[in-house]
Order: structure tokens, then sequence, then C-alpha cells
């Protein structure tokens, strides 16, 4: 049988093999609009971070930048971009469940990480816990409605995020929920995301 890892990075390879960035090469708007919360010189890890849009923008910021994603496709692009932009930026090639933080970070960010919703849980508590106090966590993901929508996203709800339930895990770690909501915004990143989306859009900041 088929290990995870080589499943997982089998579909995000393949995904990635085509030529240009299928999520565009601009970060994430939420990423943007957020990244005042993010001081200069301070330690980011971007989780599932695929072709690098996102760290990319956060290193040309000055930011010392992790990116961990399952799929060596997707680093390599971000790589030659990096060095394209004379950039920086620590690759982890890794399935998450298979991760373990080796220090804590300043804040931790991700986008659209499609994760089964058994690993859901682990990754807030896994993220939350290699924060340091005071940091951030800051994500985008598709909520369950995505389901009702064609302009991306998994088409499993199994895979979707259901507000409900991040409220009452957010609630029981050791973070405030500074915001935590579930929106339709117009989607235009690449090919891979276009059109109207129903997202979950969450800021915590670990308090002890
Ligand atoms: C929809 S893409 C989003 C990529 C990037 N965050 C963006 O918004 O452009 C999902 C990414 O999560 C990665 N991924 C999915 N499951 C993963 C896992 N269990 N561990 C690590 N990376 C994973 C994929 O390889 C892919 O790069």
């Amino acid at each position: 049988m088929k290990k995870k890892v080589d499943i997982v990075q089998e579909l995000w390879n393949s995904k990635f093999s085509r030529d240009g960035f299928l999520y565009g090469t601009e970060v994430n708007s939420f990423i943007k609009e957020n990244s005042h919360l993010i001081e200069k010189n301070t330690k980011v890890l971007c989780l599932g971070e695929g072709e690098g849009r996102n760290a990319l923008f956060l290193a040309k910021k000055g930011l010392h930048v992790e990116a961990l994603d399952a799929s060596d496709v997707g680093l390599k692009k971000l790589q030659r971009r990096a060095l394209e932009e004379n950039c920086a930026i620590t690759i982890r090639h890794t399935l998450l469940e298979n991760w373990q933080a080796l220090h804590k970070y300043d804040v931790i960010i991700s986008t659209f990480m499609h994760l089964e919703r058994k690993d859901q849980k682990d990754m807030f508590i896994k993220a939350i816990g290699a924060l340091k106090e005071n940091g951030y966590f800051i994500a985008e993901f598709f909520s369950v409605d995505q389901i009702n929508f064609i302009s991306g996203g998994p088409k499993d709800t199994n895979l979707l995020y259901q507000l409900d339930e991040l409220y009452e895990l957010f609630s029981s770690l050791p973070c405030t929920i500074h915001k935590l909501s579930q929106e339709i915004i117009m989607l235009n990143e690449g090919k891979g995301h276009k059109g109207e989306a129903s997202v979950i859009r969450v800021v915590l900041k670990r308090w002890i």
C-alpha cells in the first residue's frame, strides 16, 4: 500500500509540474492585509506553501522565512524564484503530520492547506505550540460551503473547514481569537483559484 506522504506528494507534484504558477505569483490578499502584524527581522513559518507566493513576499520584506510543503516540485519552483530575486528561504520538505518544530516562530501562516478533518485539529495544535509568546497564526482555508462553488479547492467536504468546529478548538488552545470568520470573497489567484469562494479567515495570537 502507498504511504500517505507519497500520495500527497504525487498529487501536488503533478499539479505543480505544469508551466507557470498554479495560484499565481502574487501574495494571498488576506496574508498581505495582515502583514502589518509581522515585525521586521522575525521568524516566519509558511505551512503548505506550495510554489511559494507568500514566502517570497515575506522574505522580500526582510523576514526570516521557512516554507514547509509535501511537494518537492513546488518547493523547487519556490527556491528558483527566491534565487532569481536574491532572497533566502529555508525549505522544509515534509508532510506536516511528520513535522516537529525545532524552534519557536514569531508568526506562522497558511493558505489553502487541504487536510483531512482528523488532521486539521493536529495542524492547529502544532502551529500554536510552535509559536512564541504573542506570536500570530494567520490563515485562510476553504469552508465546507466551498463545495457549492467552482472557483477551486477540493470537492470533498472532509478536506474543507467547518467554522463552529474551529471556534470550539481555538477556544481550547492557549490563544486569543483575533479573527475567525466565514466570508464570501472573490478569488483571483492564478488558474487555480478564480471566482466567488467561501473561505474561513483566521488570526490567532498565542498568549502563553
Ligand atoms: C492548495 S495548495 C496551496 C499552496 C499555497 N499555500 C498557496 O496558497 O499558494 C496546498 C498545498 O499544501 C500542500 N500540502 C497538502 N497536504 C499537505 C501535508 N499533509 N503536509 C504538507 N504539505 C501539504 C500541498 O503540497 C500544496 O502545496
